[in-house]
């Protein structure tokens, strides 16, 4: 198989756009569940941390942070392949409010995964908030606070990578290809 290079494309997301949404998501969450006790707040590992950090630094209500890491099974360049959870929670969420952090929704199927097997732990609510949806797909998973819609494009920065590189990046980026195959880039969750 050809290696195709890549190289950072147009500038999806800037700093400053990313931190207002950021602002406005925290805003909304602290509204919506003002008055409880804990919000356990769940980063899925890698893609999420950034966000995570961010989102949880402007909540105004009492919260605690979590990680959980899946990756997928299949053949090495799946997007997206059977999950397996490769790090668990330090606790049990059991009647819990519960809200799950994530990076990106393509498919749906991580956050579907993630969701179901949360739910089968009996926490008090769940709900699920996502920095960036690529496609309205209606089987996808729900997602109940959004960040951006998104083109269905590769993208990196803001804890997205590729091949785990970019993911420092402050802004998003699209990710531009100049490979000869046609092959799907490849996901490390
Ligand atoms: P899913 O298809 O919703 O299960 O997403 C699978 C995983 O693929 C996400 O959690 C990301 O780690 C990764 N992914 C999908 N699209 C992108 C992208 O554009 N950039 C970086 N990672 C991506
Ligand atoms: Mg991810």
């Amino acid at each position: 198989m050809t290696e195709s290079k890549v190289s950072l494309g147009s500038v999806l997301l800037s700093e400053a756009v990313i931190e207002a949404r950021v602002a406005e998501l925290a805003e909304q969450i602290s509204a919506e569940y003002a008055g409880i006790e804990n919000l356990y707040c769940i980063g899925i590992l890698k893609g999420a941390f950034i966000f995570l950090a961010d989102l949880t630094r402007r909540l105004t209500i009492p919260h605690t942070v979590d990680f959980m890491a899946v990756s997928s099974y299949g053949r090495k360049g799946a997007v997206s392949g059977e999950m397996r959870l490769i790090m668990d929670l330090r606790q049990p969420v059991e009647d819990m409010h519960v809200l799950l952090v994530e990076d990106i929704v393509d498919s749906g199927k991580t956050l579907r995964y993630l969701q179901e097997l949360l739910r089968s732990r009996n926490p008090a609510s769940l709900r699920s908030c996502a920095f960036v949806q690529k496609r309205r797909d209606r089987r996808a998973a729900p997602v109940d606070y959004l960040g951006f819609e998104i083109p269905d494009v590769w993208v990196v920065g803001y804890g997205l990578d590729f091949s785990e590189r970019y993911r420092t990046l402050p802004y998003v980026s699209e990710l531009e290809r100049s490979g000869r195959d046609g092959a799907p880039l490849a996901s490390t969750a």
